[in-house]
């Protein structure tokens, strides 16, 4: 490792030396020049065999996520990228950001970054992001990128991101063995919800299973939050923080709904993540769950498949809502490499590149970003996904860092996780603190 890295930086210093010479010799005679040109240009082939490695920090650890993130290994190898790993399991990607900004702190930022959403804009104001349109011709995004993602890719209409796909978030997965051996019908409202549940339960089967962190807990809010407020209000509440739909009756009524929830929490989810409830769910241990379709990946890498084993709903009372999910790379500025950010443009075209998306996100459970590529190969939530996304309202998904920055949404979903988990805090106290943290954490 450490001869590849001296070969590499020596060959910078060589490559640039010869080309500084080519300019010294300019005035001279064309064969001296033609040498040192064909020299110079072995040394730009060689660097293709000697690419350095490619730090890319996400937090894609499970099986699913694995498997996705092999196929952007093979896609960057192709193209002489080697990537290197950097990765930080858990969390939903808390646990990552705050690693990226020790990172960043002590001013040895990864090549690429798993970044979303206004975070994107955040690391922006550092100064510490490369603009994509400084590395590749960007002219035709505009053509196959939907508004959404162009606009969450964008700050101050430079594009400072590059997006791979879109997951939705405000799905309900049914377990179809559970479902047909009670001839149960899929629950479109949250009474039909507990109906079922209630009955389940009577059999002795568990209804719904989910993971104990708070991002998991708010995921289940977030749709709970959209039936109940709608998809404006949603966005006004969560996105615009107005605190006239903070404060409502529809806002204290999304609270008392989720605490229902609560009746189906056990002592063993507590501190699991999504991992966990995702393989109760699959191995028929329960027979509803609320997740984002990433977990469509984990289930595709046990040979699962959609509509046999398992069905996909939007969450009861979201229909005609999609709440996204955009998955995106920051590149960072690195200063040994400035003189050639060749690396970062590669990352970026093969990223953007149709085979890349589609191959990617066949495996992710999610949408390709760009919606100009034939998804015939795709499973039937995938289908179903890319219809609705296209008739849908959408929302950014803010446990997903899609509408708030990581470091606000890190305490809104604490307090709703604490809300849910508390024995003593009422809908109308959450919401008032939920009113005041707003409060704080937009003032200047
Ligand atoms: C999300 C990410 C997804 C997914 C999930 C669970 O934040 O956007 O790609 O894999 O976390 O790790």
């Amino acid at each position: 490792m450490k001869y590849y890295i001296t070969c590499y930086i020596d060959y910078i210093r060589l490559h640039i030396a010869c080309n500084s010479l080519i300019k010294l010799l300019a005035p001279f005679n064309k064969g001296t020049l033609s040498i040192l040109t064909l020299f110079s240009l072995g040394l730009s082939f060689s660097n293709h065999a000697l690419a350095a490695p490619f730090e890319v920090l996400h937090w894609w650890t499970e099986q699913g996520e694995l498997q996705s993130k092999q196929v952007l290994v093979d896609h960057l190898k192709v193209n002489n990228i080697e990537f290197e790993d950097f990765a930080i399991v858990g969390s939903g990607g808390g646990g990552a950001i705050h690693v990226l900004q020790m990172r960043a702190l002590s001013g040895n930022p990864p090549e690429a970054a798993q970044i979303k959403g206004p975070d994107i804009a955040e690391w922006n104001n550092l100064s510490m992001l490369v603009g994509i349109n400084e590395l590749t011709d960007t002219s035709a995004w505009q053509q196959f990128l939907p508004k959404v993602v162009i606009d969450d890719i964008s700050v101050d209409n430079n594009y400072m991101a590059v997006p791979i796909n879109i997951h939705r978030v405000n799905w309900l997965w049914l377990n179809t063995k559970i479902f047909k051996q009670y001839g149960l019908a899929a629950p479109t409202t949250w009474k039909q919800f507990f109906a079922t549940a209630t009955f389940l339960t009577s059999k002795g089967i568990k209804p719904l299973v989910f993971g104990g962190t708070p991002w998991q807990d708010a995921l289940l809010f977030e749709s709970i939050a959209i039936s109940e407020l709608g998809a404006e209000q949603y966005k006004q509440a969560f996105v615009e923080f107005n605190h006239d739909v903070i404060s409502s009756p529809e806002m204290v009524n999304t609270f008392k709904l989720f605490k229902r929830f609560h009746r189906y929490a056990t002592p063993e989810q507590q501190g699991q993540d999504w991992t966990w409830s995702s393989q109760a769910f699959i191995n028929n241990e329960a027979a509803m769950l609320f997740m984002g379709d990433w977990v469509k990946g984990s289930w595709t890498a046990m040979g699962k498949k959609a509509m046999q084993d398992y069905q996909c709903i939007p969450a009861p009372g979201t229909q005609g809502v999609f709440s996204y999910n955009i998955d995106s790379f920051v590149l960072f500025k690195k200063a040994h490499l400035s003189p050639d950010q060749h690396s970062q443009s590669i990352f970026v075209d093969t990223l953007m590149s149709p085979s890349f998306q589609q191959d990617f996100s066949q495996l992710k459970g999610s949408l390709p970003a760009r919606t100009d590529l034939d998804l015939s190969g795709f499973d039937a939530c995938s289908q179903l996904s890319s219809t609705d996304f296209k008739h849908d309202s959408k929302v950014p998904s803010f446990t997903q860092n899609m509408a708030t920055s990581s470091h606000q949404k890190a305490q809104i979903i604490q307090l709703i996780s604490d809300y849910f988990n508390s024995d003593s805090l009422s809908a109308e106290d959450a919401v008032r603190q939920l009113g005041v943290l707003v409060k704080a954490l937009t003032s200047k």
